[in-house]
């Protein structure tokens, strides 16, 4: 599929498209925040302003690819979305990212989340996830998507039954500084029309 794609989430007002090179100082900021890394294990995802405008760069090519497999989709907020920075926030075009890829060992395409903090708790994510998950059954027909998680974050667990997920089972593997890092891990069908 070579695209743009744009995917709806009329729930909170929410426009998914592919990522822009003009997004960059947006998606710099989200990916730099510590509170954002330290959510999810240091060193799993680029975090330099350089290393944000390779993943730029590359996601904005990406979406002009034939029979693509890695989408990273940018969350912005429609005109009339109720979405608003908390106090003290910045208002931004790209509030968030969320990623459907296959997973690092190749296999079943793995769903993620990376919201700037100035946004969470409003809902986003779940919309936003539910309109990726949605995209990942009817459009690409795909048989199953996993997410994976580091037990301490409680919140993305918690996000992540609430779109229906089911918790498979709690594994292990090396985390930057090669201790080993727990993790759970997440799965979903597509919904089965005779039920
Ligand atoms: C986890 C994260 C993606 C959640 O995004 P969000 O847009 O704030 O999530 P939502 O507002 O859609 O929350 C949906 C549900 O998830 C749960 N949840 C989300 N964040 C939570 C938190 N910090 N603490 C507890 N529960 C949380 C809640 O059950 C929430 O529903 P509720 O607000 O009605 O109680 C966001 O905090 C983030 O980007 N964190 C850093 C990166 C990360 O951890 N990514 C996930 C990796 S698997």
């Amino acid at each position: 599929m070579a695209s743009p794609i744009r995917l709806e989430s009329e729930t909170l007002g929410l426009v998914l498209r592919d990522v822009a090179e003009g997004d960059l100082a947006d998606i710099s900021a989200l990916l730099a925040d510590p509170r954002v890394h330290d959510s999810l294990g240091a060193g799993s995802v680029p975090s330099t302003h350089q290393q944000a405008a390779e993943y730029v760069e590359r996601h904005a090519d990406a979406r002009w690819e034939p029979n693509r497999t890695d989408f990273v989709f940018a969350v912005t907020t429609a005109p009339q979305s109720a979405v608003e920075p908390t106090p003290g926030g910045i208002r931004r075009n790209v509030v968030g990212l969320v990623e459907l890829a296959p997973g690092s060992d190749g296999g079943d395409a793995e769903i993620g989340f990376l919201i700037h903090v100035d946004y969470w708790r409003q809902g986003i994510s779940r919309a936003a996830g539910a309109a990726v998950l949605k995209f990942a059954f009817e459009t690409l027909a795909l048989p199953t998507v996993v997410a994976k998680c580091v037990l301490t974050n409680t919140g993305s667990i918690a996000l992540l039954l609430k779109l229906g997920m089911q918790r498979m089972d709690d594994r292990e593997e090396p985390g930057d500084d090669d201790r080993p890092r727990p993790y759970a891990r997440f799965q979903i069908w597509p919904l089965d029309p005779s039920e």
